[in-house]
C-alpha cells in the first residue's frame, strides 16, 4: 500500500464528513462439482432425511484439483471489482478471510494480488475462522476511515473439503467450497458501514480446531497416522454458543448503529446451520422472511458463506438502495462478529460483474520447481472423475431455477 494513500488522497466527494466505507462491489464463485446428501450416504453412516432436518443442508460443492483457495478468491474477487466498476490496480489493501490457506507461507492474499493483476497493494490473511470475513470487513472499514486505503477488496474464501474426515458422519456432512468478496470504497456520502461488533471467547478454543500441522504439533507421520490434521469439532457445544452469540452480536451491531433489529431489511448470517438461523430470529424476534438463507445449496464454507450469501442476496433483489442489512457471523475460537451496512449500491451491477469474469481466464502462479501431490482427499476421488462445467452461472443457482443447474451440473 503507498504511502500516498495515507490521507494524501482525499476520499471522494470529501471535505463534508467522515470518511465511511461503502460497498461498490461484489461477486462469488462456487466450484461446478455439486456433493449431494445422497453422496454421502455412499460415504459415511448418513441419510439424507437426517441431514436435513439437524442442518438443512441438501448439498455443496467441491474443487476440482486445479482450483485453490486462491484460484477461487481470485475469480471472486475479479467478479467485485468489475462490479465496482474500477480497475483491478485501484485496490490499495486485499485482505483475505481464510481458514483453508494453499500454503502456511506465502499468505494466499499475495497470490489473489498477483493473480487479479493488482501492482501496489498491500495483502495479508486475516484468520477468524468462520467469522473472519466479518473481521476482515472491519478491518477493511478501519483502514478507510483512517484515511490508509481508499479501496479495499475483502474476500473470504474456503477449501474445506481437503481438510475433513471423510469417516467423521458428524463433521464431513457440513462443509464446502467457495469464495465470496466485497469492493468497500471510501465515500463521504452517507450510508455505508454504521456499527461493527466483534468479540472472542478463548474459552471454545477446543470446540472447533485442527489439531496437528501447527507449531504445537508438526506435521509428522504420526500425525497423520492420527488423523490429526482434519476438522475436528464438538457440534452440540458449538451449537449452543452460535444460537446464543449469533443473536447478541447481531443485536449489538444494530444497537451501536442507532438503530432497532425492526429497522434491518435483511440479516445475512454465517451460513452453518438452519436451525441456528432460526434460533437467531427468534431471539431477535423476527421473521425467517428477513433471514437470507442459502447453505441448502452450499453447506457451511466458512469465511465464504456471508459474502456469498451477500452476493445472491443482491444479485436476487433482497437488497436494495437505503436498506440496512446485518452480516452476522460465528467460528472457531470461538468468534463472532457483525456488521450493520446501509447499502448504497446499485444492485443491478452485480449480474454484469458476475458475468464479466471467466474462472477459466483466471491464473494462479504456481512454484516451477515444484508440484503438489493430487490434493484430492481418496473419498472424493471417484466423484470428481465425473465431468462437470467449469462454473455456474448465478441464474442457475436462484431459487426456482435449482433443477436446471442439477441436471447440467451433473450431467
Ligand atoms: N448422520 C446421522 N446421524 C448422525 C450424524 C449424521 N451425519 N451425525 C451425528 N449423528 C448422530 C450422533 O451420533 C447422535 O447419535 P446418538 O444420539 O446415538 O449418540 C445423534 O445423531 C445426535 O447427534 P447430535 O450431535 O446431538 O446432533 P445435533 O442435533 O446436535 O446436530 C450438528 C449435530 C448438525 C453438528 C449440530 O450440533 C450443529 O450444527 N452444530 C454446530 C456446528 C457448526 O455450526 N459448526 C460450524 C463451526 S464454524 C467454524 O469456524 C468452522
Amino acid at each position: 500500500m503507498s504511502h500516498e494513500m495515507n490521507g494524501r488522497h482525499p476520499a471522494p466527494g470529501s471535505g463534508s464528513g467522515p470518511i465511511r466505507a461503502h460497498v461498490t462491489g461484489w461477486g462469488r464463485y462456487v466450484p461446478s462439482q455439486v456433493l449431494t446428501n445422497k453422496d454421502l450416504e455412499r460415504m459415511v453412516d448418513t441419510n439424507d432425511e437426517w441431514i436435513v432436518t439437524r442442518t438443512g443442508i441438501r448439498e455443496r460443492r467441491v474443487a476440482a484439483a486445479h482450483e485453490t483457495t486462491a484460484s477461487m478468491a481470485a475469480v471472486a474477487g475479479l467478479r467485485a471489482i468489475h462490479t465496482a466498476g474500477i480497475d483491478p490496480d485501484d485496490i490499495d489493501l486485499i485482505l483475505l478471510a481464510t481458514l483453508t490457506p494453499d500454503y502456511w507461507m506465502p499468505s494466499t492474499a499475495a497470490l489473489v494480488k498477483e493473480a487479479i493483476g493488482n501492482t501496489k497493494a498491500a495483502a495479508f490473511d486475516v484468520a477468524a475462522a468462520c467469522s473472519g470475513f466479518v473481521y476482515a470487513y472491519a478491518t477493511a472499514q478501519a483502514y478507510i476511515a483512517g484515511g490508509l486505503a481508499r479501496h479495499v477488496l475483502v474476500i473470504g474464501a474456503e477449501l474445506l473439503t481437503r481438510f475433513l474426515d471423510y469417516t467423521d458422519r458428524s463433521t464431513c456432512i457440513l462443509f464446502g467450497d467457495g469464495a465470496g468478496a466485497v469492493v468497500l470504497s471510501a465515500s463521504s456520502e452517507p450510508g455505508g458501514a454504521l456499527g461493527i461488533e466483534l468479540t472472542t471467547a478463548p474459552e471454545g478454543a477446543y470446540m472447533i480446531w485442527l489439531p496437528a500441522g501447527g507449531a504445537k504439533s508438526p506435521p509428522s507421520a504420526e500425525t497423520i497416522a492420527r488423523g490429526e490434521h482434519y476438522i475436528r469439532m464438538e457440534g452440540r457445544e458449538t451449537y449452543r454458543f452460535a444460537t446464543k452469540t449469533m443473536a447478541t452480536t447481531a443485536l449489538e451491531s444494530v444497537r451501536k448503529s442507532g438503530l432497532d433489529p425492526s429497522d434491518i431489511d435483511l440479516f445475512i448470517p454465517h451460513q452453518a446451520n438452519v436451525r441456528i438461523v432460526e434460533a437467531v430470529a427468534k431471539g431477535l424476534d423476527l421473521p425467517m422472511s428477513k433471514m437470507y438463507v442459502n447453505l441448502d445449496r452450499y453447506g457451511n464454507t466458512s469465511a465464504a458463506s456471508v459474502p456469498i450469501a451477500l452476493a445472491e442476496a443482491v444479485n436476487e433483489g433482497r437488497v436494495q438502495v437505503g436498506d440496512n442489512i446485518v452480516m452476522v457471523a460465528f467460528g472457531a475460537g470461538f468468534t463472532s462478529g457483525a456488521v450493520t451496512v446501509e447499502w448504497t449500491a446499485d444492485p443491478a451491477r452485480g449480474r454484469a460483474g458476475e458475468a464479466a469474469v471467466d474462472a477459466a481466464d483466471v491464473q494462479v502462479r504456481l512454484p516451477v520447481d515444484w508440484d503438489s501431490v493430487d490434493p484430492i482427499p481418496q473419498a472424493l476421488v471417484e466423484l470428481l472423475a465425473r465431468p462437470g462445467p467449469v462454473d455456474v452461472p448465478l441464474d442457475d443457482v436462484v431459487p426456482g431455477e435449482p433443477e436446471r443447474a442439477h441436471s447440467e451440473v451433473r450431467g
